[in-house]
């Protein structure tokens, strides 16, 4: 029971192609476990990985290159079906004698390719398809035991395919959402020609947590930093369901949250739906007094890091028999860490996580969204009974309003700019714009400015807005918000929030600032 959803599986070899994970995403909403590895994967981790198929992705090398990225070659001798995505599909010809070459130009956009070969890779298709290019080369000579499947007007061998091998190329790329019938082009390849069944859905993804989760911790108690973001929460939710009254969530209100979060998060979490263990920890002095005359943001965050780990470190002390320590790391930061590893990333912000916890805790760590993307957390969350504004609710960082207030901070700067907030946000939603931006803010700019206020004068602080739109908060654009809009939170602001006399709206993109403005 415990491996079974994990069974039929794709590999996904990578070339450095932008859209790699994606391959990955794609394959699991079709319902099939599926896992990104290097290009240069040892045999035996591939063996030890056992996969049904083999997907190559696209990247920017040319095969034509010497010392290009090659294929291990155990891949084409072991049987396994093999699908090769423009790279990838080059790889395939090189591989079996045919021929590459570069056209001298970039073919990037839309494209109608036409299919001109029955094939199982485009079973229930259409002759004509919308199709996405990006390349450079292309494939010139098929390999003997190859057919070509698909042609455009620029690229006669639009794809190509073997058959009886059951080896695949297509020139273009089926897992952009631009490729209308991608989805199916790679369902066709995953369930029909690899023989998946497709089982990694919701439901059996939870069964299959929940049975790893007992296995795993026995009788042991297990402790969770509870934050109220997406992935404690839906770690929360899943582990009350594997071992109940065994789980204690520890909350820590350091006061740097936004407007009733602390109420809101322990209403939810002690409610009959989960009527969890959580220890509510009120510790707004502690990280005040802590944070007493710090201007530097580095040094702002490494102390709302530290006090949170001294807490959490003596709360769990308090539980005798808690020898785990739950996170909610998901995929993307599995790969993230492992990229940056390598060196390569430079250090922009010190994002703190349960992750620098002191070694003299002694628990072991679990993480059972370890294998998961966001979409799926989210949509395991639903299932779990998790409510949808926890899930799909903008991101809020760690160190919390901590990074919103610039310079100091102090109570009435994080009153001030709760309230604000509190305006921003619930503005976006009566316009119906919250779900729009990926995520909004208020901002605390420890400056005064002039106003006038009936007949008085007024002589107060500033707040920024900010609202940005952004795929995976790498790069952000700063969001065209209606100007009506604007100027309806910004009059509440200022009528509203007693200490506030002017609103300004950031229209900074990501590069060049950061999304935080600390
Ligand atoms: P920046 O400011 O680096 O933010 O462009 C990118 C995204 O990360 C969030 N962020 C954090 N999240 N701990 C977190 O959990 C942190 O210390 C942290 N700092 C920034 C930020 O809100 C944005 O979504």
């Amino acid at each position: 029971m415990i491996k079974d959803i994990y069974k039929q599986r794709i590999l996904v070899l990578d070339f450095g192609s932008q859209y790699t994970q994606l391959i990955a995403r794609r394959i699991r909403e079709i319902g099939v476990y599926c896992e990104v590895f290097n290009c240069d994967v040892k045999k035996s981790d591939i063996c030890k990985f056992d996969p049904k198929g083999i997907i190559l992705s696209g990247g920017p090398d040319s095969v034509g290159r010497k010392d290009s990225l090659s294929a291990p070659e155990y891949i084409f001798s072991c049987g396994i079906p093999i699908f090769g995505i423009c790279y990838g599909m080059h790889l395939i010809a090189k591989q079996f004698g045919g021929k590459v070459m570069g056209t001298g130009e970039r073919e990037f956009g839309h494209a109608s390719i036409k299919i001109t070969n029955t094939s199982s890779l485009f079973k229930d298709l259409d002759e004509i398809q919308d199709v996405w290019m990006s390349h450079a080369d292309q494939v010139v000579e098929i390999p003997v035991q190859f057919a070509q499947i698909a042609q455009t007007d620029t690229c006669f061998y639009g794809a190509m395919a073997d058959e009886e091998r059951r080896y695949y190329g297509v020139q273009f790329h089926p897992e952009v959402t631009h490729t209308k019938n991608g989805i199916q082009i790679l369902k066709n390849f995953v369930v029909g020609i690899c023989g998946c069944e497709r089982k990694w859905k919701p439901r059996f993804i939870i069964d299959n947590a929940i049975a790893r989760i007992r296995d795993q911790v026995g009788d042991d108690e297990v402790v969770l930093a509870l934050s109220g973001g997406v992935d404690s929460s839906v770690v929360a939710a899943l582990l009350n369901l594997a071992i109940g009254t065994k789980l204690t969530c520890v909350f820590v209100d350091n006061g740097l949250l936004r407007l009733n979060e602390s109420e809101k998060v322990m209403e939810i979490f002690s409610s009959q739906s989960f009527s969890m263990n959580i220890i509510h920890v009120s510790a707004e002095n502690r990280f005040l007094e802590a944070l007493r005359g710090k201007l530097d943001p580095e040094e702002k965050r490494k102390i709302i890091g530290k006090v949170f780990i001294d807490i959490f470190n003596e709360e769990s002390k308090k539980l005798k028999n808690a020898r785990w320590l739950a996170q909610g790391t998901i995929h993307p930061d599995v790969v993230e860490s492992a990229a940056s590893e390598t060196g390569k990333a430079q250090m922009i912000k010190s994002h703190h996580n349960v992750a620098g916890l002191p070694d003299d805790m002694d628990m072991n760590l679990i993480e059972p969204l370890r294998e998961l993307f966001k979409d799926e957390v989210r949509r395991i969350g639903l299932e779990l009974g998790v409510p949808y504004n926890v899930l799909y609710r903008h991101p809020f960082p760690g160190p919390g309003l901590g990074v919103r207030i610039l310079g100091e901070i102090r109570k009435e700067h994080c009153d001030l700019l709760r309230l604000a907030d509190a305006i921003f946000i619930e503005e976006l939603y009566s316009w119906g714009l919250y779900y729009k931006v990926s995520q909004a803010f208020a901002v605390f700019l420890p400056i005064r400015s002039v106003g006038i206020m009936g007949d008085a004068r007024k002589y107060d602080w500033v707040i920024s807005l900010r609202a940005i739109e952004t795929v995976d908060f790498m790069t952000a654009r700063w969001a065209c918000l209606p100007y009506d809009f604007l100027s309806k939170v910004s009059n509440r602001i200022i009528n509203e929030v007693e200490g506030i006399s002017r609103v300004v709206y950031d229209i900074s993109g990501k590069p060049p600032s950061t999304i935080e403005w600390e």
